[in-house]
């Protein structure tokens, strides 16, 4: 049914006109009781077996919404709702900025994949804080804030940004992702250097202590694709080094590979991070280097390319503790948590493994004793 109204509403929509569209239609269900409790119950059945956790928080299952959905922590209840066991918030920044210029968001339809190039658009840290300060949860879900630099302030004051950020929003945080991997904010990637990483993750690190002293706010790092895999190997031994939580792998790329013939060049060629399927590939990888570099130090969340209960298996094998999604999402529509939960748990029963725990990273401990 999603498929047909895909076909017939949605892909005839500007994009982001068709995603504001399905997001209120979702912020709608979880406000009136009787149809989110009927929703909860068909979209996002139970699987005890599938309860994992994580980062000291415990949570219905491993599979969560990937930050930029819910950029200003709008419709958390809504994404639980459809079944997300944790849910990312943000891109959130210092000061509130509009994002860039419309049309920002392309589909590629015939590659399950999309290029944005959003540019951060969100209500800013004092706003989202305020609104996370009032919301009164009626599912239980972890909630992570995703923190990045705020356009206008120059690469020399990115550390003072992010810190007023973290400031704000970690009391409000099951846990906080220090965001330096979007391709959409001049210079942001260049954070990813060991050098500009370390005094970074510190600062932010000292600001969520000095706001929430009575509580450690896990804190994550989130890495692009595009990182060689020297700089993979540099951020793994920093999060080692730091006692960091995790780390999140991976954003979007601006490479082009791993796209079929059938997407319209004029669409490929658009400036921004691409998502979706032709990511899979090297999201795992970077994801496996990681895993073989940290083992059980650091907890791995995969993401990039998963689409369905198979991608996510793939990801647990090779060394994720929790998975996420975003772009198929758009493609498979409200009952994808369903599936995705329905096929992980039917694995997790064929396979060797007494828990999800167990299958954390076995591909790669395994061809470590091969
Ligand atoms: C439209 C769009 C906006 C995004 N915005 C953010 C963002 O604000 N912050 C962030 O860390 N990642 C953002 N992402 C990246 C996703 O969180 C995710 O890392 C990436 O899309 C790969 O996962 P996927 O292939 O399942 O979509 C965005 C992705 C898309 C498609």
């Amino acid at each position: 049914m999603y498929a047909l109204l895909f076909r017939l509403v949605f892909r005839r929509m500007d994009p982001e006109r068709a995603h504001r569209l399905a997001f209120r239609w979702i912020r709608l269900a979880a406000r009136v009781p009787v149809l989110r409790t009927y929703a909860a119950a068909v979209l996002a059945p139970r699987y005890p077996q599938l309860r994992t956790e994580a980062l000291g928080l415990r949570m219905h299952g491993p599979f969560g919404l990937a930050a930029g959905f819910d950029k200003n922590a709008v419709a958390i209840d809504g994404m639980a709702m459809l079944g997300f066991d944790h849910v990312e918030i943000g891109t959130v920044t210092a000061r509130p900025q509009p994002g860039n210029p419309p049309t920002r968001l392309f589909r590629l339809v015939r590659d399950r994949a999309l290029i944005n190039r959003m540019g951060f658009n969100n209500d800013g840290s004092a706003a989202v804080a305020a609104r996370l300060g009032a919301r009164r949860p009626v599912f239980r879900t972890a909630v992570g804030v995703n923190i990045g630099k705020t356009k206008a302030v120059p690469e020399s004051e990115a550390v003072a940004d992010y810190v007023t950020s973290a400031e704000r929003l970690a009391p409000h945080a099951d846990y906080l992702v220090v965001n330096v991997s979007s391709p959409n904010t001049p210079g942001l990637r260049d954070l990813q250097a060991v050098g500009h990483l370390r005094p970074l993750l510190t600062a932010v690190r000292e600001a969520a202590d000095r706001a929430v002293p009575d509580r450690r706010v896990p804190l994550l790092v989130k890495i692009a694709p595009d990182l060689a895999d020297e700089d993979v190997d540099a951020v793994a031994d920093l999060a080692v080094e730091l006692g960091l939580d995790g780390i999140i792998a991976t954003n979007t790329t601006v490479a082009r590979d791993g796209l079929g013939l059938s997407s319209p060049p004029a669409l490929t060629a658009e400036t921004g991070g691409l998502s979706g399927a032709p990511l899979k590939e090297r999201s795992l990888e970077v994801l496996r280097r990681l895993y073989a570099r940290v083992g059980d130090r650091v907890t791995l969340v995969g993401v990039g390319g998963v689409q369905d209960a198979e991608d996510a298996w793939q990801r647990i094998l090779a060394g994720a503790t929790l998975v996420q999604g975003y772009s198929a999402f758009i493609y498979e529509g409200p009952f994808w948590c369903r599936a995705l939960h329905k096929g992980l748990a039917a694995r997790l029963a064929a396979g060797p493994y007494a828990t999800l725990a167990d299958a954390v990273g076995a591909d790669v401990r395994k061809a470590a004793t091969a």
